[in-house]
């Protein structure tokens, strides 16, 4: 798809997303940053904005995306808050709500997070709740937040029990990806957001996987072609799932894929293992435990590894040796039921279980036992 800009035509791609608020559109490419203004024309008529962002993007970015809803006569209500994971809590959710309440954003107002993973979650539920909900739109700034966390409505904050325990469903009015973002992103950070994209290719796309494997060095040095490429797969691949199954009761379960062992992971070293490090170890820890339980050809989780090691991310963790300790943490993860943790049942490098068994329990003693393993096969 085509628009004018200036004297030049900005190219960009739109993935359609289905939602029970009436669904809404993923646009991916160079410059769609600068469409942010008529998009809120469109998508979330407001008068007013707040716009939340971690003081990080905010000194790097705020002024350019500010600028974008003044030039439509939108009022721009800042509401920044502490970068890192750390900061994804209920007392940060409080202090940014408070500022748009002191400001007196009313319910014809929207929420415009621009950020990374933490600042889409948190300023999603922030949307989601204030007022009892106004329209959010999400401009992502990480690869990890364009490539999944930016999509499919989940928002809430960590809790001390553990990782998003606290949180509502709130779909995005829309969202603009745009990899210019990405220039003045650390290289480190850029890679963390691929482990998301080799999971979406290892659970549902094994073609994407292999194109992301031999793709890995331009999409690290965050080349737009091959990252735009990234997005809309990525994209296209958690739409398809999410707008079949948008409160997760079934299949959107499939995207939870390494994120039992990488919740936990993420709670043992209290939140300074990044998030996409955690998806890393965590997908090959539960292609292993698959193997050993007989539910995942043998040789996936060497393929996983393979894959993330290409992006730079670990494949192992400290932490497997405390073997306890995590399966306690994985106990309290939401996804667990009647006490009994459940991962992502995947068959093979490239498909799930069907349907009805997206996801199988795992007993305690297996899952303790697999991760004393892991630390013996991961010296
Ligand atoms: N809601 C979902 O569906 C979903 C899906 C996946 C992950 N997540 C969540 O996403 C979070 C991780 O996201 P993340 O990895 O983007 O972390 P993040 O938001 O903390 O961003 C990482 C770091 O990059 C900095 N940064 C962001 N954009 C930048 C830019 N353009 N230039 C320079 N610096 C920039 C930030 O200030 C931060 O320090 C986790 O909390 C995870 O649970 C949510
Ligand atoms: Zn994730």
């Amino acid at each position: 798809m085509n628009i004018k800009r200036g004297r030049s035509l900005l190219s960009f791609s739109e993935v359609p997303v289905r939602s029970s608020s009436g669904g809404y559109v993923v646009r991916v490419g160079s410059g769609v940053r600068e469409m942010l203004g008529p998009a809120v024309e469109v998508a979330a008529p407001s008068g007013r904005c707040g716009l939340i962002a971690d003081e990080t993007v905010a000194s790097l970015w705020y002024e350019e995306v500010a600028a974008s809803l003044r030039g439509r006569g939108i009022d721009v209500v800042p509401a920044f808050f502490p970068a890192g994971e750390t900061s994804k809590t209920r007392a940060n959710w409080s202090a940014l709500t408070d500022v748009l309440m002191d400001a007196r954003l009313g319910r014809d107002s929207c929420v415009v997070s621009v950020g990374g993973g933490v600042t889409g979650d948190l300023a999603g539920f922030v949307a989601a709740t204030f007022l009892r909900g106004v329209p959010l739109v999400q401009l992502p700034t990480t690869t990890l937040a364009m490539i999944d966390a930016s999509v499919g409505g989940k928002t809430g904050v960590d809790h001390p029990a553990g990782k998003n325990l606290v949180g509502a469903f709130h779909a995005p009015a829309m969202v603009l990806a745009d990899p210019d973002f990405l220039s003045t992103l650390d290289r480190g950070v850029r890679a963390a957001g691929y482990a998301e994209a080799v999971k979406h290719g290892v659970t549902l796309d094994a073609a994407y996987a292999g194109w992301l494997a031999s793709h890995a060095a331009p999409l690290l040095d965050g080349s737009p072609g091959e990252v735009t490429r990234a997005v809309v797969r990525s994209v296209e691949l958690k739409a398809e799932v999410v707008s079949g199954d948008e409160f997760e009761t079934g299949s959107r379960k499939i995207l939870n894929f390494g994120h039992t062992v990488a919740h936990a992971l993420e709670a043992a070293s209290r939140y300074a293992l990044p998030h996409g490090h955690a998806v890393a170890v965590g997908m090959v820890a539960e292609a292993r435990i698959g193997e050993e339980l007989g539910l995942t050809a043998p040789g996936t989780a060497e393929e996983i590894r393979t894959l993330v090691t290409a992006f730079g991310l670990p494949h192992s963790h400290p932490a497997f040796a405390r073997a306890l300790q995590l399966v306690d943490l994985m106990i309290r993860d939401k996804k667990t039921r009647s006490g009994v943790v459940h991962i992502v049942r995947l068959v093979e490098f490239g498909r799930t279980g069907a349907a009805d068994e997206t996801t199988v329990p795992v007993p305690e003693a297996d899952l303790v036992g697999v991760i004393r393993g892991l630390v013996l096969q991961d010296p």
